[in-house]
């Protein structure tokens, strides 16, 4: 039986929607204190309001992860409303550039990569402290099978989940002693907005999922109940891992 999150205080980056929204969720559900975070105020309103109505526990901080003050405040307000933090979720994502290599500039690479690798790298980092004298905690970095098999067009997205693969596991090695526990999740193709471009085009899907053992796109769910289980004392000796959950897309 997977344990819960009750006593728990999780952030959740980019949250107002798709996996980030999900996993909101499913730890409110189990009991966690959820803080809310994406760029939208309103968008990230209705979601703690909807958590609210089933009795969950969640506050609203709007933040873009891109800019420093703004991850020092979504930390700092965290500790502030709720005492500490003992899990953090990076899943905010942008993917500005679809194309290739060559074609992609140096102010969009560093866009992707601020956000993508930066942003995550930031929040542990000031996360880090307060799990510590908390005994522990757990960092869910939400990653992308792009980080571990590249496909065209996709270059410059696969480097910057490629290298939050990377800090995964640095942090995981560095951070152990403390009982902070760091995972990635690699989704493979989940039906959210940031995918739309690729699951509606139908023809694409077809021949997409007749390539995958599951056959079949995935769903928010799938990945936030990975991330529940990462995040919660029932993987207590799991840390540095680097978990697929994409229908059988890499095998
Ligand atoms: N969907 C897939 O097929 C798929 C596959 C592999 C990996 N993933 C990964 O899964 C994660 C979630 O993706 P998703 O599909 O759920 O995307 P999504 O539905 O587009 O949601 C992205 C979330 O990030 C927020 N966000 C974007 N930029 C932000 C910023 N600078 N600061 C704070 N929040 C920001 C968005 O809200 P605002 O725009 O309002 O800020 C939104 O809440 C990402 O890390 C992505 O790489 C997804």
């Amino acid at each position: 039986m997977i344990q819960d999150l009750k006593g728990k205080v999780a952030i959740v980056t980019g949250a107002s929607k798709g996996i980030g929204e999900a996993i909101a969720r499913y730890f409110a559900r189990g009991g966690a204190s959820v803080v809310v975070n994406s760029r939208k105020q309103e968008d990230i309103d209705i979601v703690v309001q909807s958590i609210k109505e089933f009795g969950g526990e969640a506050t609203a901080i709007a933040g873009n992860v891109g800019n420093e003050e703004d991850i020092k405040n979504l930390i700092e307000s965290t500790i502030q409303i709720y005492g500490g933090i003992d899990i953090l979720v990076n899943n905010a994502v942008v993917n500005p550039y679809y194309g290739p290599i060559i074609g992609c500039d140096a102010p969009t690479f560093d866009k992707t990569i601020s956000v993508n690798v930066k942003a995550p790298f930031e929040l542990s980092k000031l996360a880090y402290p307060s799990m510590k004298s908390r005994g522990g905690g757990a960092i869910i970095n939400i990653s992308s099978v792009e980080g571990i098999s590249p496909h065209e067009g996709m270059g410059i997205y696969s480097v910057s989940k490629a290298a939050l693969n990377m800090l995964t596991k640095s942090c995981a090695i560095e951070w152990g002693v403390d009982n902070i526990r760091v995972n990635s999740i690699c989704p493979g193709l989940i039906k959210t907005k940031f995918s739309q471009a690729l699951w509606s085009n139908e023809q694409w899907t077809k021949h997409f999922v007749s390539q995958l053992p599951l056959k079949r796109v995935g769903t928010v769910e799938e990945i936030a109940s990975l991330a529940y289980f990462l995040a919660s004392d029932s993987s207590s000796y799991v840390t540095g891992a680097v978990y697929t959950a994409d229908g059988g897309l890499t095998l």
